[in-house]
């Protein structure tokens, strides 16, 4: 039984982009009865030795949209990400579309508004996207009936976008054999984050699920997609029944012996003014490096 109502029947056509620098999958998704598409968690390429800002990646996105005819309607972000920088304006600017994230990106926005000691030019209101999603909200792509499932834990802000009977899953899940994203980001909440991956796996047993992130544990070809009914069986953090208490208690463990993601400070400052680069007084665009701050 689901909580949400959703139509497994419509089959958008998902074509996927994966980025070596930072192993993200964006997505390309059309809906099956027009030539309307939505895309999913675009990156913005940085040398951060040169602090240099490139589009390969968009681009080749951008030419698909192009190549095929499409229209490009929403510009999604499952939530602000902390290991690469999105694209959504660059895109925004080339194609057109909406771009849309969870309502608690206020939340968010609050909080590394402070540690990045952003003055008051900086919006905390979410003003910078064009939509902002509530648990349950419907949207559309062309004819395809959209929906936007909240799921904090590994942030405040994160959402399932399902479209179909295919699901967006951001960070909430990672392939079967990946198990979970981390929670220890600030706002972040493992018994959250476990609260959050049941209401995924109640939705139905063969629906699509499309990763965020792989990183081809033991040695395995990068993979983005699965099932519910494969997570629900074999995920390897919450799989097979596991309880909340034992989820806690290995997340917590196992997030205190991760680093920091090597782009998080350029990420962070980027992907909560929605893809845009923030300014010094002089109107360039210029990143900050606070200090034992994380
Ligand atoms: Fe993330």
């Amino acid at each position: 039984m689901t909580d949400y109502p959703v139509n497994m029947g419509v089959k958008p056509e998902v074509k996927a982009f994966f980025d070596e620098a930072t192993n993200t999958i964006s997505y390309v998704v059309k809906d099956p009865e027009s030539r309307a598409c939505a895309v999913i968690d675009s990156v913005m390429d940085i040398d951060m030795a040169a602090g240099r800002i490139t589009y390969a990646h968009a681009d080749a996105m951008i030419a698909h949209v192009m190549d095929h005819g499409l229209t490009l309607e929403w510009i999604i972000e499952t939530h602000v990400h902390a290991d690469h920088l999105s694209a959504a304006p660059y895109i925004q600017q080339k194609l057109g579309g909406k771009i849309g994230i969870g309502e608690k990106i206020l939340v968010v926005q609050d909080t590394f508004g402070k540690i990045f000691n952003e003055g008051t030019e900086f919006q905390r209101d979410g003003s910078q996207f064009d939509a902002l999603f509530k648990d349950g909200d419907t949207y559309k792509v062309g004819q395809m009936n959209c929906l936007a499932i909240h799921t904090p834990g590994h942030t405040p802000a994160c959402m399932v976008h399902v479209m179909g009977d295919a699901a967006f899953v951001g960070d909430t899940l990672f392939m079967p054999d990946g198990g979970s994203a981390r929670a220890d980001f600030p706002g972040g909440d493992a018994g959250e984050l476990y609260d959050s991956i049941q209401r995924v796996l109640r939705l139905p047993d063969d629906m699509r699920l499309f990763m965020c992130h792989d990183y081809g544990p033991n040695g395995r070809d990068i993979q983005w997609e699965t099932t519910v009914g494969a997570e629900r069986a074999h995920n390897i953090h919450v799989g097979g029944g596991k309880t909340r208490e034992d989820f806690v208690k290995f997340r917590t463990e196992r997030d205190a012996q991760l680093a920091m993601p090597r782009l998080i400070l350029p990420s962070l400052q980027v992907n909560m003014r929605a893809g845009e680069l923030p300014r010094d007084s002089a109107g360039n665009p210029m990143l900050k490096l606070p200090v034992n701050r994380l």
